[in-house]
């Protein structure tokens, strides 16, 4: 304290005497300067109080309008700013004592008044008195930022196993104030099994100087829900490095782990989507392929071999038989219009959903004889399968390629088709006696037709099979179970 400042005393004494005694006693203090006010009633001073500030009160315990540790008590509660020295005449230190227990700083017996002492009790009481405020502020003042950030308290006595937890704790736990103990067993009972490894470890790193406490877990709350809460704390160590005391705080964030729990699940779900999606596109992206893959493929070698017969008309043609020649060549184009409408208008499927299969290949094979040179024997033996619409499809399609690559790629004179029902499986063989190719031929890189009919059987369940060999012939055949083909009761 700076002794350059001076204190502002007021003495509440009656007896004139005793008053002079530690006037005297005042006025011989060294350590700072001072200004005395006197009053000899209790109401007298607490009025004084109110008018002007004062650094300590000197109280004697008896006087006009109060007694013993009354004068104390009343002092304190009306003027709770001005910290308290009680005077007492009695040769016996209990009633200072007790006035201490009642909020007084000291207490000095007036037959031993001296200045140093005086001096210094003075000095006391002000410096406790400060502390005790500021300490009381700096209480309140965590309390109100706890209890605006809604957290619970808990202080851990690590000796004894008593922990306080404050009335906010209790409530996160859905608990009155008064209905769960101040115990450490009250929260590690409460701690869900699944968390209580991960709290555990966390306190113990922390005891050891490991690391600080700080962590996220459910609690078992009176509904008997479990709510989410994090956890910070603080230990203290004393001079032998034992931990005796750990103060911390718990803030419920079972909304937040709800909302970025559910945020999560979204995202998830939005991923699923989205791939699923892109799932999709990609499938129907394939099945188009697919589809123009297959109906265009046969009609351009149509109308390759149809460009050649004009080509051949137009170059024999006699100048003698000009008309003929041109109605011929009029007749093609026509027929190669015919060709592209009928793609055009998506005919095929259209014909094989109206005809059923077996009448929609005898047309293929009708469409492949007529304009290309190859005889083409059929056994087609599928009347007791009921196809699907999938099934359906890509038996059409399979033979449509396999007819396709026998134009394009075999120079066969003869190629023969079966449809057949064997054992669990539907059967498609395309066998011709061409070219052939080497077996181990890899495709070109735009080569589809294949790999279409290898994608249709196997999304089916069913496989491809080829033998072929150089001047040899090429086997195809396809296999695709019967569970897979046939319409399933309900579709
Ligand atoms: N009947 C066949 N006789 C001889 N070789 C064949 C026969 N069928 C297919 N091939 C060979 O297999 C290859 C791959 O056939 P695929 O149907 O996959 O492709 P592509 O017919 O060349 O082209 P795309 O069908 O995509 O128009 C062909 O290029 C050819 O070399
Ligand atoms: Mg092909």
């Amino acid at each position: 304290m700076s002794t350059s400042k001076e204190i502002r005393i007021l003495l509440l004494e009656d007896s004139i005497s005793d008053a002079l005694l530690i006037e005297m006693a005042l006025a011989d203090v060294v350590e700072f300067e001072h200004r005395l006010v006197r009053s000899e009633r209790l109401s007298d001073g607490l009025a004084r109080t109110q008018s002007m500030r004062f650094d300590v009160v000197l109280l004697d315990l008896g006087l006009p309008d109060a007694q013993g540790l009354d004068t104390v008590r009343t002092f304190i509660r009306l003027s709770p700013d001005v910290p308290v020295l009680v005077l007492t005449g009695l040769d016996d230190a209990s009633i200072g004592l007790l006035a201490i227990q009642e909020g007084a700083q000291d207490y000095l017996l007036k037959k031993d008044i001296h200045a140093s002492e005086l001096g210094r009790a003075i000095r006391y009481a002000i410096e406790r008195h400060c502390i005790a405020a500021a300490l009381r502020a700096s209480e309140e003042r965590f309390q109100l930022a706890v209890t605006g950030a809604t957290a619970g308290l808990w202080d851990w006595n690590l000796q004894t196993g008593a922990m306080y937890l404050s009335s906010c704790f209790k409530e996160i736990m859905g608990y009155e104030d008064s209905e769960l103990p101040n115990e450490a067993r009250v929260l590690r009972d409460a701690i869900h099994p699944d968390d209580a490894d991960r709290v555990f470890t966390s306190l113990k790193a922390h005891l050891e100087h490991k690391g600080a406490y700080d962590v996220e877990y459910r609690v078992r709350t009176k509904s008997p829900d479990f709510r989410w809460v994090q956890s910070r704390g603080q230990a203290l160590w004393d001079d032998s490095d034992q931990p005796y005391r750990m103060v911390g705080w718990i803030i419920d964030i079972t909304d937040r782990k709800r909302a970025s729990e559910a945020l999560r699940e979204s995202r998830e779900e939005l991923q699923r989507l989205s791939a699923n999606i892109q799932h999709v596109r990609e499938e129907e992206k394939n099945r188009i392929a697919r589809e123009l893959h297959d109906d265009l493929g046969q009609q351009l070698v149509t109308l390759k071999v149809e460009a050649a017969k004009i080509e051949d008309h137009l170059m024999s043609a006699e100048t003698t038989a000009p008309v003929a020649t041109l109605r011929k060549v009029y007749s093609l184009i026509d027929q190669v219009i015919g060709s592209v409408r009928r793609i055009a208008a998506g005919l095929r499927p259209t014909m094989l959903d109206d005809l059923g299969l077996t009448p929609a290949v005898d047309w293929l094979i009708d469409e492949f004889s007529a304009s290309h040179d190859v005889q083409v024997v059929r056994r087609i033996d599928v009347d007791n399968i009921d196809f699907n619409h999938e099934a359906g499809t890509a038996v059409f399609r399979i033979v449509q390629e396999a007819l396709t690559n026998v134009a394009r790629h075999s120079g066969a004179t003869s190629v023969t088709l079966e449809i057949v029902c064997e054992e669990t499986n539907c059967i498609v063989r395309v066998v011709d006696n061409g070219s052939g190719c080497p077996s181990d031929a890899r495709p070109n890189a735009n080569a589809f037709g294949l790999l279409g009919m290898r994608e249709r059987a196997a999304r089916l369940g069913g496989a491809i099979r080829i033998q072929t060999a150089p001047n040899q012939g090429f086997a195809l055949t396809v296999t695709l179970p019967l569970a897979a083909v046939e319409t399933r009761e309900g579709e």
